[in-house]
């Protein structure tokens, strides 16, 4: 069940703009749609063996994210947010506390959900029609199929490379075709661990907007993990800051919450959303000159123009 999605280059413009093809539209809407599930954990906790002890990694985490929301997860680098997907994910189980997706305890692996990692994992010797099929749900008949895989490379703009392999397109392409693959089986749940963590600036915006059409087209409960807060705001419904259990270790993983104003597509240049940048990357420890923490300011300590990216 786990199809991984990543970088974006040569995304096409009719992908990149936030202007959907039309025909691309219908084809989706053609299609029955998943019914997207709340996801929701009850004070879940996990711990890893650890010289001298157990290395508690994430603590009391409660959440509901209900269908069709996205919710971005960040948070400093080793607080525990791929151990979180991966739980999500049934790749992992909880030390403590309980999973549920829709009014199931999550038991292990569920085919409601599909993951993406940042790495692209196509097999070389199969073209990209072929990739994306192997995401179909068990029993997919030949022809509906075929019509499928048709309407996700249409969406993802790979309807010309379809019989291409993955060396033969670029790095971005095959991403677009991972991420395909992952949307193949309509999941109810989208995982997204860092999906666009290796792409250049421009091709990461396109991405962005890529994401939120599909969303648009096929409202799937998301949850998606990123090292960037202005990524994060882009996006998500609500933001989730996580903090490191190792600086606070009887705490509870969830430092704070974030809901994010407006309605998609937001205006990237929109000054609400600013200010909640500057709000979650002091939560990182980021400070803004502009916002004086009690400790005194470090020589090194970020001007405006401070990247919004934390290192995960
Ligand atoms: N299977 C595992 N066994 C032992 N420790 C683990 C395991 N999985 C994750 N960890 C530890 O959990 C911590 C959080 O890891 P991770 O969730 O990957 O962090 P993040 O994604 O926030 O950077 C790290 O210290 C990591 O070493
Ligand atoms: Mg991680």
């Amino acid at each position: 069940m786990i199809e991984s999605m990543t970088s974006i280059i040569d995304a096409p413009s009719t992908s990149s703009g936030g202007h959907r093809d039309p025909g691309t539209s219908a084809a989706v809407a053609e299609h029955a749609r998943p019914r997207p599930h709340e996801v929701r954990l009850d004070t879940v906790g996990r711990s890893f063996p650890a010289p001298g002890g157990r290395q508690v990694v994430l603590r009391e985490v409660d959440l509901s994210v209900v269908p069709g929301e996205i919710v971005a997860v960040v948070g400093p680098s080793g607080c525990g947010k791929s151990t979180l997907l991966r739980l999500i994910a049934g790749l992992d189980r909880p030390s403590a506390g309980e999973i549920r997706i829709g009014d199931s305890p999550l038991r292990g692996t569920d085919p409601r959900t599909a993951v993406a990692f940042q790495e692209p994992r196509l097999l070389p010797w199969r073209t990209l029609e072929h990739n994306v099929a192997l995401g179909l749900p068990r029993g997919t008949g030949k022809r509906a199929g075929r019509e499928r895989v048709r309407e996700l490379l249409q969406l993802v703009g790979l309807e010309h490379a379809a019989t291409q392999r993955p060396r033969e397109v670029s790095g971005g392409m095959a991403q677009r075709a991972s991420l395909a693959r992952a949307l193949a089986r309509s999941p109810e749940v989208l995982l997204l661990d860092e999906p666009f963590g290796a792409l250049d600036a421009l091709t990461r915006l396109r991405m962005q907007d890529l994401l939120l059409e599909i969303h648009a087209a096929e409202p799937t409960t998301v949850l998606v993990v990123t090292h960037d807060v202005e990524e994060a705001l882009y996006l998500a419904d609500r933001v989730l800051l996580l903090r490191s259990l190792r600086e606070d270790p009887t705490s509870g993983s969830i430092a704070r919450t974030v809901e994010v104003p407006g309605v998609r597509p937001r205006d990237r240049a929109d000054r609400s959303l600013a200010d909640l940048r500057v709000e979650l990357l002091a939560g990182l420890g980021v400070h803004s000159p502009s916002t004086p923490t009690a400790s005194a300011p470090t020589p090194s300590a970020p001007s405006a123009s401070t990247p919004t990216e934390i290192p995960s």
